[in-house]
């Protein structure tokens, strides 16, 4: 009988214990315990009712909002940024807070009221880490050069046209190679940053359009940068200074101003996905240059020249930038505009107005390729002054706009 009475309440005890485990195990804030009597009993003990810790971030951040920054008029830690990571870590809270400076003096009373507000919430049974760490504020960016390079991502090949000397037909050429490229089946975008004498509005017929802008909105809900749609035309996407300013203000921008505005002529454009993006460059060997070749992802470029000595002695400048140790990007090969004037009613003529092979021997001599060479044409000419580009026909002075565009893809691949 006793042996029954005895079996029947180890029986039960047993199953206490079973259960007491698992009550063990079921609440974070106990560790489990070993089997044993002296333990058994302790965790029949009734358990003292606490609120279940939060189990994500957000929880916990929502807590920390009670926390006010006394120096900042009374904003919370939270939305002053200052909480870098709050987690739960079984049953460990961790926070950690970031000052700007080392030993700041706020930090003791705001780890203290974070500790506060976590207890409030929590109770004492949670354990509560908070930490602090450094983090310099960022400093503010200045306007207009805080863009990224998110637009010209999706862009094969970013080339600059560029020349030593203005009134070469840099300009010229970059129109119709980009409409050339277009007329290829390339897709192709270009833009003007020749701040200080646009022509593109006036070589595609495109003065006074004037490109969308938006303001995008981050994820945040913060206003983000501007962006601009390129005008389209002749299949080709543009953009110029020359939309937003008239000539003569343009003509007035110096330095970093000018610089901005360039800037912005290329990153701000939602340009899309391009195999081609072309930028006509200012001429000379400027600050500029070095500011474009620097933030924007140029890949290199081309050089225009006639093939006059003077004209040549600043594609020397020229290539010599591109190639120098601060830009260091490729020059794909030199264009070699006017390289002769032939008369349409002498077709079978070549007048070498302004030399003759001066642009080829300047390839030779630097070992660049020879891209193109294209004739003076009174075609090209109009076809510029009325917004019409020459590389839209097949015939006449298009034909060496095609055959320029066909050799710079296989150069750039
Ligand atoms: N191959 C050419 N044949 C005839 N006229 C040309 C040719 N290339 C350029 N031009 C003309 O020369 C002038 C200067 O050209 P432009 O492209 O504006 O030079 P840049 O951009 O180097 O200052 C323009 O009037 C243009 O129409
Ligand atoms: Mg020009």
């Amino acid at each position: 009988m006793y042996f029954f009475i005895a079996l029947h309440i180890f029986t039960n005890l047993r199953a206490s214990r079973e259960k007491s485990k698992f009550i063990c195990y079921s609440e974070a804030k106990v560790k489990p315990r070993e089997a044993g009597t002296y333990e058994f009993f302790l965790s029949l003990r009734p358990q003292k009712p606490q609120r279940l810790p939060p189990n994500n971030t957000m929880e916990i951040l929502d807590i920390l909002k009670e926390v006010e920054h006394p120096a900042k008029g009374d904003r919370n830690i939270v939305e002053l940024g200052m909480v870098d990571q709050a987690r739960m870590d079984g049953n460990k809270v961790v926070v950690v807070l970031a000052f700007p400076k080392h030993r700041d003096p706020l930090a003791e009373y705001l780890i203290g009221s974070c500790k506060a507000a976590l207890i409030r919430h929590l109770g004492k049974g949670v354990e509560i880490l908070v930490e602090t760490i450094v983090k310099e504020e960022p400093k503010p960016k200045k306007a207009g050069l805080n863009l990224g390079t998110e637009e010209v991502e999706n862009i094969r090949h970013i080339i600059g046209v560029a020349s030593g000397k203005g009134g070469v037909g840099k300009s010229t050429v970059a129109v119709n190679l980009a409409v050339a490229l277009a007329r290829l089946g390339y897709k192709v975008g270009l833009a003007d940053a020749d701040v200080y004498g646009p022509s593109v509005p006036k070589m595609t017929q495109t003065e006074g359009a004037s490109p969308e802008a938006w303001q995008e909105l981050k994820e945040n809900g913060e206003e983000g940068k501007e962006i601009i749609l390129p005008i389209e035309k002749y299949g080709v996407k543009w953009m110029s200074i020359g939309y937003f300013a008239p000539p003569e203000q343009a003509l007035i921008w110096r330095g970093p101003m000018a610089c901005n505005a360039l800037k912005q002529m290329i990153l701000q454009v939602r340009w899309g996905e391009l195999d081609f993006l072309l930028i006509d460059m200012p001429p000379g060997t400027g600050d500029i240059h070095l500011s474009l070749a620097h933030d924007i992802p140029m890949q290199g470029a081309i050089i225009v020249s006639t093939p006059q000595d003077i004209a040549l002695a600043d594609v020397e400048k020229g290539v010599n930038m591109f190639l120098n140790e601060s830009i260091n990007k490729p020059v794909y090969g030199l264009v070699e505009n006017m390289a002769w004037f032939t008369p349409a009613e002498l077709p079978d003529h070549k007048y070498y107005i302004f030399g003759k092979d001066g642009g080829k021997k300047m390839a030779e001599k630097y070992g660049l390729p020879l891209l193109g060479q294209i004739p003076l044409i009174q075609s090209i000419r109009e076809g510029a002054d009325q917004g019409e580009p020459a590389a839209l026909s097949d015939e006449g002075a298009g034909a060496y706009y095609l055959d320029l565009a066909r050799t710079l893809a296989g150069q750039v691949g």
